[in-house]
């Protein structure tokens, strides 16, 4: 029994749900479970925060993991992955108040920036090399400009409609995400055996979609 960690609720969940399913692998979902085994497959299914997912699975709490590269990246787990999977496509980027006046890059210098991707941050202004603040919090960062907590803020981008909602303007890109198929480094024979048996499977959906 090969075990699988997929985000509980989030942009990844329905998606991740629905390449298993397209797999023809067969479970019954309860919203109050947080783990399930499906009837026709050697896979079971466990509903984590999405943070945790490339920890489990290096730990092999759980054996292989659906998480999107901007937590992978940011967590420094870059050596799990196995396959992008080519969904839940996203951007990390940085967003201003939209009445402010920025231009460039440099704007930033000395400013305050609020994010939850500290590390995937720094690196882009390093690259730039501008010096700001950064402010680490693991949630609601579009609200920061506007309670005087930040100037500007760094946070997943994918319909826009969160950083309309909350009077921001992107602009910059840092990141650019997609889900990917993450897998414990030492799995033993048998799991590995079902694992490619799935990744058969998923290459044949994606074929599918060509
Ligand atoms: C991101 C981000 C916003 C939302 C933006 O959260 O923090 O909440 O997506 O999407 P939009 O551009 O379509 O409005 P994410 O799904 O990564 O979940 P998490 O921050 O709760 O882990
Ligand atoms: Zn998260
Ligand atoms: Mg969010």
């Amino acid at each position: 029994m090969l075990r699988l960690a997929i985000q509980k609720s989030g942009r990844l969940s329905e998606d991740s749900l629905k390449l298993i399913r397209e797999c023809g692998i067969s479970f019954i979902t309860s919203s109050l479970k947080l783990k399930t085994e499906s009837t026709n497959f050697p896979l079971e299914i466990l509903y984590l925060r999405d943070d945790d997912i490339p920890g489990y699975v290096a730990d092999g709490v759980a054996d292989i993991g659906i998480v999107g590269e901007n937590v992978l990246v940011e967590e420094g787990m870059q050596r799990l992955a196995v396959e992008q999977l080519g969904f839940s496509k996203c951007r990390l980027s940085l967003a201003v108040p939209k009445g402010d006046s920025y231009e460039h890059i440099s704007d930033l210098q000395g400013k305050n920036i609020a994010t939850s991707y500290p590390k995937l941050l720094q690196t882009y202004l390093d690259e730039k090399g501008v010096d700001a603040n950064i402010h680490t919090i693991s949630g609601s960062v579009e609200i920061a400009p506007s309670i005087g907590l930040a100037d500007a803020i760094c946070d997943i981008v994918s319909s826009g409609s969160t950083l309309i909602s909350n009077g921001l303007r992107e602009v910059e890109r840092v990141f650019s995400s997609q889900a990917v198929l993450i897998a414990n480094e030492g799995l033993d024979a048998e799991k590995r055996r079902v694992l490619d048996k799935l990744l058969f499977r998923i290459h044949a959906v994606q074929r599918a979609q060509k």
